[in-house]
C-alpha cells in the first residue's frame, strides 16, 4: 500500500511514472515539522534501517548521517555523507515496518541515529517535496512494492554479463589489442574493453581521436570479429570550442544552462572551459542523447556516462578571484602563517565542486528559470535518460548497454551504475557487497565496483580476492586509475587461479542472467540480505558480509588480507560447492550454525539452499561461446526445481512466455 504526501510547489522529477493521489490526513509513522523542514521517527533500538542506495557503511544504515547530494566523491572512507548519487529510499525494519521513499531533486539529510541515537530525522532544503510512506507485511514486501512504483529497472544486453577490462590509461587501437591479445593467448574469458577518455580528440565528446584510431568503424568491427565490444565513456561537460559541432549546435540553440546574465555558464572539466546542456529541459535532453548516434552508427552498441553529478572542476569566475587573490599573495611578503597558508591553499581546493557554484547557473524547464542546486540530483539521471530515450527513437529493437557515474531514483529505468572511484582497500571490497543489496532496494540492478580498485596500487590477493565476488555481479569490469600500478589479470603470477575464477562465471552465466532478469522482469531483489528471509533470526539481521543471491544461492566472499578463510553463518543447512583452481567442484552439506569454511586464494566458495538447484553452463571465452541450453545442474535435495529465464539477450522480447522455463534435477 503507498501513500503520498505532498508538501508545498513540488518540482516534477519524473522518478515516478505514474503519481498516484495525494493523501490529506495526518501522515502514519513520521512526525512532520514544517517549520524545521523535517520529519522524525523514534527507532526502536532492534529496528534496521535499510536502503538509501549507494552510500558508505553498513547494509543497515543506523548510526550515521547521509546527504543525498550527487558528488564527485573519491574518497569512499567511513566519514563521507554523500558518493554520487541520491537514493531516498528507506525502510524500517522492526518494532514498525514501513518504508519511505522522498521524491525531492534537492540536497536532503538522513539523519540515522547520528545526532541522537535513537532518532531518524530527514530533513530538506526546502519545504517542496513528495513523501511516499509505504506499508507491507515485511521488508521485501515493501521493497517490491516501492519498485512497482518507480517503475522496471534497465536491462542491460547479455553480452555485458561477461568480464570487462577497463583502464584509465588505454589510449589507442594498440592498446586495446593488447589487452584482447593477452586475455585471448591466455585463454581468460573477456568480452568488453572500456574507452576512457583518451579516445577522444581533446575530451570532446561524441569526437574520436583519429591519430589514436585511424578508421574506429573498422576497429569496432575488428573487435567485434573477435567477440568484444567496445565500450566508451561520454562526459557530462562540453568543450567550448567554435568549430566543434557540438558546441556550436548547443549555443545556437540555447541548450546549455545559463548563468543569472542568461550568457551559458562555463566550468572547467577534462576538455578544460566547458559547458553544461540543461538536460532537465526536453528539447535539450533530446538533442544531447540524439549525440550518440554518431557512435551507434560506428558500431558502438554500450557507453558509461561519467562527470554527471556534474563534476566542475572550477568555475570561470572563480577561478578569476582565486588566481587574483594568489597574484596579491605573491606581491606580498610571501610569509604566509597559519591563517594565510590556509586561506593560499583553500583558493585552490575550494575550486573544486564549490557548493557555491551550483547556485550560479539556470536551467530552462517548460519557460522557468530553476536555479541548479535545487534540482542538482537530477543531472545525472536525465543525462542518462537522455542516452536511454535517444536509443528508444534510433535503435528500438535493440538493448544498449548504458550505466552512469551519478545517479537518482528514476535513472534506473535507463541505465545501470557502476560504484564509481573506489581504491585498492579490502574494505572497498566489502563495501561493494554491501552496495550490492541496498542499491538493487533502490533498483538498481545492473551494477558492480571497479574490481581490484579504481585508485592506489593494488595487489594480486586482493584483485583475486575481488574477482571471487565480482564474477557474482551482473556488471563485471576491472578498471584502474592512470598512475596507479596495472592490474590487468594476467599481469600476475596465478594465471591459473585467475582462469578458474573468471572461467567461473561463465559457467554460472545461465543462472545470474537468469536471476537478473527474473528480478528486473519481477521487481524483485537479486542480492538480499540475509535477514529478508529469516526475519525472527536475531544473527541473521545482523550479518552484512553475506548476501543471498537470488532464491538459490548465499555468497559470502573473503574481504581481508592473508585470511585463508572465513567465519560463514548459516541460516539453515545448506550445501558449501567450492570451486577449485584445477576446474573441479566439491560438494559439502553443512548444518545451520557458525563455520570456519578455508577458502584457498583461487577457489571459489558458496552455498545452495536445500531443495534448490542451480544450472551451469560449460563456460567460454565468451558470452557468444556459452551454451545456455545444455545445462548441467548442481543441485541440493530431492526434487529440487528452478525456474530459469533465458531469451536472446539482444532484443526486447522480455515477456514471451517461452522465456521461463521449469528444470528439474
Ligand atoms: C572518473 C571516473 O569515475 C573514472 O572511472 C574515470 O576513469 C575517470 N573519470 C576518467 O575518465
Amino acid at each position: 500500500m503507498v501513500k503520498r504526501y505532498s508538501f508545498g510547489d513540488v518540482f516534477q522529477t519524473d522518478s515516478i511514472p505514474v503519481i498516484p493521489e495525494a493523501q490529506t490526513g495526518a501522515m502514519p509513522y513520521m512526525d512532520v515539522c514544517e517549520s524545521e523542514m523535517s520529519l522524525t521517527y523514534q527507532m526502536d533500538p532492534e529496528d534496521i534501517v535499510y536502503g538509501l542506495g549507494e552510500n558508505v557503511r553498513g547494509i543497515n544504515k543506523r548510526g550515521w548521517i547521509y546527504e543525498s547530494k550527487c558528488s564527485d566523491e573519491s574518497k569512499h572512507l567511513e566519514d563521507r555523507r554523500s558518493l554520487y548519487a541520491a537514493h531516498n529510499f528507506i525502510v524500517v525494519d522492526g518494532r514498525e515496518t514501513f518504508g519511505l521513499f522522498i521524491d525531492y531533486p534537492g540536497i536532503l539529510t538522513f539523519d540515522v541515529g547520528y545526532t541522537e541515537l535513537s532518532t531518524l530525522r530527514i530533513t530538506a532544503s526546502d519545504w517542496n517535496l513528495d513523501v511516499y510512506v509505504i506499508e507491507g507485511e515485511s521488508a521485501v514486501e515493501i521493497i517490491r512494492t516501492f519498485r512497482k512504483l518507480i517503475g522496471r529497472s534497465y536491462i542491460a544486453p547479455l553480452w555485458a554479463f561477461g568480464n570487462g577490462q577497463s583502464r584509465w590509461g588505454y589510449v589507442n587501437a594498440q592498446d586495446v589489442r593488447d589487452v584482447v591479445r593477452n586475455h585471448r593467448e591466455n585463454g581468460i574469458p573477456l568480452d568488453m574493453v572500456y574507452l576512457d577518455i583518451d579516445y577522444m580528440e581533446r575530451f570532446k565528446d561524441f569526437t574520436v581521436n583519429k591519430e589514436r584510431f585511424p578508421d574506429f568503424a573498422e576497429f569496432v568491427q575488428e573487435m567485434k570479429d573477435q567477440h568484444i565490444r567496445l565500450v566508451p565513456i561520454i562526459d557530462a561537460a562540453v568543450k567550448e570550442e567554435k568549430g566543434y559541432s557540438v558546441y556550436d549546435e548547443g549555443i545556437e540553440k540555447g541548450y546549455f544552462c545559463t548563468g543569472a546574465d542568461g550568457k551559458p555558464f562555463v566550468g572547467a572539466v577534462w576538455p578544460g572551459r566547458s559547458l553544461f546542456t540543461d538536460m532537465l529541459n526536453k528539447e535539450a535532453r533530446d538533442w544531447f542523447g540524439d549525440q550518440y548516434k554518431v557512435l551507434l552508427d560506428q558500431g558502438i552498441e554500450g557507453f558509461w556516462n561519467d562527470m554527471n553529478e556534474p563534476s566542475i572542476f572550477y568555475a570561470e569566475d572563480r577561478l578569476a578571484d582565486a588566481l587574483a587573490s594568489i597574484a596579491d599573495m605573491r606581491d606580498g611578503d610571501q610569509n604566509l602563517d597559519l591563517d594565510a597558508f590556509t586561506k593560499f591553499k583553500n583558493l585552490v581546493l575550494d575550486l573544486s565542486a564549490n557548493p557555491e557554484d551550483y547556485k550560479k547557473f539556470y536551467h530552462n524547464v517548460n519557460g522557468k528559470r530553476i536555479r541548479h542546486d535545487q534540482v542538482h540530483n537530477l543531472y545525472g539521471y536525465n543525462m542518462t535518460r537522455a542516452a536511454g530515450e535517444a536509443f528508444e527513437r534510433l535503435a528500438p529493437d535493440k538493448r544498449i548497454l548504458m550505466f552512469s557515474r551519478a545517479s537518482c531514483i528514476g535513472m534506473h529505468r535507463y541505465g545501470g551504475i557502476w560504484q564509481g572511484d573506489n581504491k585498492s582497500y579490502w574494505g572497498h571490497l566489502l563495501m561493494n557487497l554491501k552496495m550490492m543489496a541496498s542499491l538493487n532496494m533502490c533498483g538498481f540492478l545492473y551494477t558492480g565496483a571497479d574490481l581490484g580498485g579504481f585508485g592506489s596500487d593494488t595487489t594480486e590477493d586482493l584483485v583475486m580476492r575481488w574477482y571471487a565476488l565480482g564474477i557474482f555481479t551482473p556488471l563485471m569490469r576491472n578498471h584502474s586509475e592512470m598512475g596507479t600500478r596495472r592490474q590487468e589479470v594476467y599481469r600476475f603470477t596465478d594465471l591459473e587461479g585467475f582462469k578458474n575464477i573468471i572461467g567461473l562465471r561463465y559457467k554460472l552465466l545461465p543462472y545470474l542472467y537468469s536471476e537478473y532478469m527474473k528480478a528486473v522482469l519481477d521487481d524483485d531483489l537479486m542480492f538480499r540480505p540475509l535477514a529478508f528471509d529469516h526475519p525472527g533470526d536475531k544473527r541473521a539481521r545482523t550479518i552484512e558480509d553475506q548476501l543471498y543471491l537470488g532464491k538459490e544461492l548465499m555468497i559470502a566472499p573473503v574481504y581481508e588480507q592473508n585470511a585463508r578463510g572465513r567465519y560463514v553463518y548459516l541460516p539453515e543447512r545448506m550445501k558449501m560447492l567450492r570451486f577449485t583452481r584445477d576446474g573441479g567442484m566439491e560438494e559439502t552439506v553443512l548444518e545451520k550454525g557458525d563455520h570456519y569454511v578455508e577458502v584457498p586464494l583461487s577457489d571459489v566458495v558458496f552455498f545452495l539452499r536445500e531443495g534448490r538447484l542451480i544450472p551451469l553452463s560449460g563456460g567460454g571465452q565468451c558470452v557468444d561461446d556459452v551454451d545456455f541450453e545444455n545445462l548441467a545442474v548442481v543441485s541440493f535435495g530431492e526434487n529440487a526445481e528452478y525456474e530459469y529465464y533465458h531469451d536472446d539477450g539482444l532484443s526486447k522480447d522480455y515477456e514471451n512466455p517461452v522465456n521461463r522455463r521449469v528444470i528439474r534435477a
